[in-house]
């Protein structure tokens, strides 16, 4: 199929489509029974460093679901590894990191990875995923974004206040400069290998940036983000994504990206006003409105659909990622919704 005719990549550049596309992200995860199968015979960074099996399961929701776009199935954290940044996933805890960075030296020791070579299994991956799905849906590629990579390095974890993240950047700018600098560097080479490899968009993870005030985001983070996402150049489309970004959005669309992801704790028509009408928006449902009822569901959905108006360039999805336990026929139920209710609305203004 010609590019131009998927859904999912016409809205990233806000040209009509017949409905408004619908991917979830993390949709290949615990919540699927399909995916704890494997996972019982599998650690998760076994699953994500085969590429067989990260195809395996990249594709069990496009199996299952009616989804118009695959996101490859990997962690943000993989290029770190190759950078010298040893961590594991603790079992019920997530990631914990063998050693916090705290000082300039330790910025030094880091690598800046050459992904051809020290990922081949994410390139892979990304290939075998492209042939089985060649005409029907495109691929997604993805990465953190400099700040949230750099708040689990010093963080050596999930972080609740940032304390760690925050006193490097306030107390010892040229550290915090070099680390942002260095993390910049492999995210550009990493993004543009996914690319060569063969996804058709990406999106870039801020998860945690929204913990900081807009003057520290525009002093501390935006210039590194800006130049990741300038340094992936415009051969597919961006998606620039964050959590509690809506004190933000202005300068992530600053920084760059076609496309801005939302949570729930905006209002997505009165995010894309402040946005302007010149970029394109996704989200932003709840995921714990995916545990239902589903006459719920169905009222969230349209509230969103009611509040972005049939304008072209908005891609449905949740505000963050599915949540584990969440029922996977409220999934089915969810995207046929929003395929149904999008196409109604257009055929009826016409
Ligand atoms: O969207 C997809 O389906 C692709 C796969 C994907 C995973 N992680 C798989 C995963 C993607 C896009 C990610 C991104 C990711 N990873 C983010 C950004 C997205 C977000 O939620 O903000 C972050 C912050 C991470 C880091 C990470 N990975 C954490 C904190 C955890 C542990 C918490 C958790 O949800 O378990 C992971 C593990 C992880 N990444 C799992 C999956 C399917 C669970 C692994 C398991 O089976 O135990």
């Amino acid at each position: 199929m010609n590019e131009d005719r998927y859904p999912f990549l016409r809205a990233c550049r806000r040209q009509p489509t017949p409905y408004t596309p619908i991917w979830l992200m993390r949709q290949a995860g615990r919540y699927m029974k399909e995916y704890r199968a494997l996972r019982k015979k599998y650690s998760f960074l076994e699953m994500c460093k085969n590429p067989e099996l990260a195809a395996q399961v990249t594709l069990q929701p496009i199996e299952k679901f009616k989804l118009d776009a695959a996101i490859i199935f990997s962690d943000i954290l993989i290029p770190l590894e190759p950078m010298g940044v040893e961590f594991e996933f603790a079992k019920g805890e997530g990631p914990v990191f063998h050693r916090a960075l705290r000082e300039k030296k330790d910025v030094e020791k880091l690598r800046v990875i050459e992904p051809e070579e020290d990922i081949p299994y994410l390139m892979k991956a990304i290939q075998i995923v492209r042939k089985e799905i060649e005409g029907k849906i495109p691929l997604i590629g993805f990465s953190g974004a400099p700040f949230t990579l750099a708040s689990y390095v010093t963080e050596g974890g999930h972080s609740k206040n940032y304390i760690l993240t925050k006193s490097l950047m306030y107390q010892d700018r040229p550290t915090w400069d070099a680390l942002m600098e260095k993390i910049s560097e492999v995210l550009i080479r990493y993004l543009n290998a996914q690319i060569r490899s063969g996804v058709q968009a990406i999106q870039v993870f801020d998860s945690w940036v929204g913990c900081l005030s807009p003057d520290d985001y525009e002093e501390y983070v935006l210039p590194f983000s800006k130049k990741v996402m300038d340094g992936v150049g415009k051969s597919v489309p961006l998606i620039h994504f964050a959590t509690s970004n809506s004190g933000l959005l202005e300068l992530m669309k600053h920084a760059g990206g076609d496309v801005i992801g939302v949570d729930w704790r905006v209002n997505i028509g009165e995010a894309w006003a402040r946005l302007g009408y010149d970029i394109a928006v996704q989200g932003n449902l709840d995921p714990v409105i995916l545990f239902g009822p589903v006459g719920l569901i169905e009222k969230e959905v349209k509230k969103i659909l009611d509040s972005v108006g049939d304008r072209p360039g908005h891609i449905f999805n949740l505000g963050h990622g599915i949540l584990p336990n969440t029922p996977a026929d409220h999934v089915a139920a969810l995207v046929d919704m929003v395929h149904e209710y999008s196409s109604q609305v257009r055929q009826e203004r016409r």
